[in-house]
């Protein structure tokens, strides 16, 4: 299992900051988001390529388009260099096909992750969009993620274990929402501690607001790495 260490602080100084920190921590993965990048762009990655080379990037800006524009994007993106990228899962079977059909063209292309449901969805939030059973419908974007070739999805710890066991060990699961030692949700709804991660079978685990509302943020990567 691999920590992804979400920055999403308020400036890029304390994202920096953060990451300086943790700068010996090599195939660290990091992950950028909406707001960092929307904020500080290409520019970003290229800073956290400098403070570390082999730092892995995952560049979580979940594409859902239409086919042809999500297949550009991805060639765009691939073409930064990050290691890990998402798109949603329900953008449809066409415009995952053509991402992963894209990507093929590309040396060392990133990981594909197709989110399912939103870790901030409970049943009932779930519900009022897609009028079906929130467990269900992961599993069947997972089937359907797979079956276009995309290397995994996000998913939230109580759906892993089932994805695992259903698609196979091969197709990775990587799970935001983990409070490691049972900190405060926020707006997420489906959390997870490290153990329950574990148990899950998560690849990868994402944690932000733990880290960086943590006293000593370096001390609280350390702590998590150990139980990894
Ligand atoms: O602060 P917290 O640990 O809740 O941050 C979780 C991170 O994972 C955020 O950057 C959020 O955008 C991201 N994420 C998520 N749920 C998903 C996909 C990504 O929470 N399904």
């Amino acid at each position: 299992m691999k920590l992804c260490v979400a920055l999403d602080l308020p400036s890029e100084q304390q994202n920096l900051a953060l990451l300086e920190s943790l700068k010996e921590k090599d195939y660290l993965w990091v992950k950028v988001g909406l707001r960092s990048f929307i904020r500080d762009g290409v520019k970003l990655l290229e800073q956290i390529k400098a403070i570390n080379p082999l730092f892995r990037i995952f560049l979580d800006l979940k594409l859902y388009d239409i086919p042809n524009t999500m297949g550009d994007s991805a060639e765009e993106i691939a073409k930064l260099g990050v290691h890990m990228i998402t798109l949603h899962a329900s953008s449809g079977r066409e415009a995952m096909n053509e991402v992963v059909q894209r990507l093929k063209e590309i040396p060392n292309p990133p990981l594909v992750m197709a989110v399912t449901a939103l870790t901030s969805f409970d049943e009932k939030g779930f519900f009022e969009v897609y009028h079906t059973g929130l467990q269900t419908q992961v599993l069947e974007f997972a089937k359907m993620a797979k079956e276009c070739n995309v290397n995994g999805v996000v998913c939230s710890c109580e759906e892993s274990k089932t994805i695992k066991e259903q698609i196979g060990e091969n197709f990775l699961t990587l799970t935001p929402a983990i409070r490691p030692f049972g900190e405060s949700s926020g707006d997420q709804k489906r959390v997870a501690t490290l153990e329950e991660a574990k148990e899950a079978k998560s690849d990868f685990i994402v944690v932000g607001r733990p880290i960086y509302k943590a006293q000593n943020p370096k001390a609280m990567v350390e702590q998590i790495l150990k139980e990894l």
